[in-house]
């Protein structure tokens, strides 16, 4: 069976994720944006990049969602991205408007669908996800935990001089200053970091990873990263497609799990063909449990202010 994945914003996230799943031969890519000709015209020169790239994936743009109809993933990037000195929060109200009317559209022509949202506030775009679409809960998940994770991944590969590859970690919670890296469960190559590196380290990359999208924010001047966040949704669209239940940082909705009752929150996941399979609870100390609720409190703050 040939997959069809739906981009919807065909932006910087949008697009990046597009010619990698197009790359990857993954699924038949469907991208739309409202921008007259830009879904068009970017899924028609990576169409044509495919000769070159030894892709025959079918790559189609649109204004509208007719194209999309049976999507087997719709990832959403539609939105307004950060300006330098803007929080995630400052887009509240004008990406609220945006999904919502996205998620109608998206859930009537693939009732289907996994839903991935990536627009911030992350969490609260993911709720409002939900909600729009009335899909179940498994079938709403939300991208930011691998990209927070590779963000600390990276920066503990750079202090040690070894490979990224070689680091495994968590980072938990809302997608926001407030989140959670678990460097309790970091380690280099199954060996606790700790034994690496000295605390005032870790709390460096600690405070890094937290600011890791504003410091892209600030060099870039216009607009907010994009390979990173477009590379963690491809992730995500892979283990779906493929099944092959990786268990990976994401944004689920939770009822009850870790002590957290009706928003979203970035925990490890079973993700595969289902959707959102398993949300695993692993062991917090208190003071871990201590940040995911407090990172957990500036979501529902967030999600209250849009009376869904
Ligand atoms: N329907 C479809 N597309 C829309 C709509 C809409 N209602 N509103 C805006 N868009 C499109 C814009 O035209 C633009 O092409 O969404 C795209 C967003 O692209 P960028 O501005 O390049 O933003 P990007 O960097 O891709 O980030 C998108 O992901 O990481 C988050 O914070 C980021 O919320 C932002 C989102």
């Amino acid at each position: 069976m040939q997959f069809k994945v739906s981009v919807i914003g065909a932006g910087n996230v949008g697009a990046t994720a597009a010619q990698r799943i197009a790359e990857c031969r993954l699924a038949d890519v469907v991208l739309v944006d409202i921008v007259e000709g830009l879904p068009q015209g970017k899924a028609l020169d990576l169409l044509e990049s495919g000769p070159v790239k030894g892709t025959d994936v079918r790559v189609e743009g649109a204004n509208d969602y007719e194209a999309t109809r049976d999507s087997t993933i719709v990832v959403i990037t539609a939105g307004l991205a950060r300006k330098p000195g803007m929080s995630r929060d400052d887009l509240l109200f004008k990406n609220f408007a945006i999904i919502r009317g996205v998620v109608a559209e998206v859930a009537k022509h693939s009732p289907e669908a996994i839903l991935i949202t990536v627009t911030n506030p992350l969490d609260a775009m993911a709720q409002v996800t939900l909600k729009t679409s009335g899909f179940p809960k498994n079938r709403v998940v939300g991208m930011a935990g691998i990209l927070d994770t590779a963000r600390f991944r990276t920066f503990v590969a750079q202090e040690l001089g070894v490979s990224s590859d070689s680091i495994q970690a968590l980072v938990l919670g809302g997608h926001g200053d407030t989140m959670v890296p678990l460097t309790r469960y970091c380690t280099v190559a199954g060996v606790p970091i700790g034994n690496f590196l000295d605390p005032a380290a870790v709390d460096r990359i600690v405070q890094r990873t937290r600011g890791g999208g504003a410091e892209v924010v600030k060099l870039l001047k216009s607009g907010s990263a994009y390979y990173a966040p477009a590379a963690a949704v491809v992730e995500m669209v892979e283990s779906i497609l493929l099944d092959r239940k990786k268990v990976l940082p994401c944004a689920a909705y939770l009822e009850g799990e870790y002590g957290i009752d009706g928003i979203f929150a970035g925990v490890p996941i079973v993700l595969g063909r289902g959707g959102i399979e398993k949300i695993l609870e692993i062991p917090l100390d208190p003071g871990e449990k201590q940040a995911l609720e407090s990172s957990a409190a500036s979501v529902r703050e967030l999600v209250g202010k849009l009376k869904l």
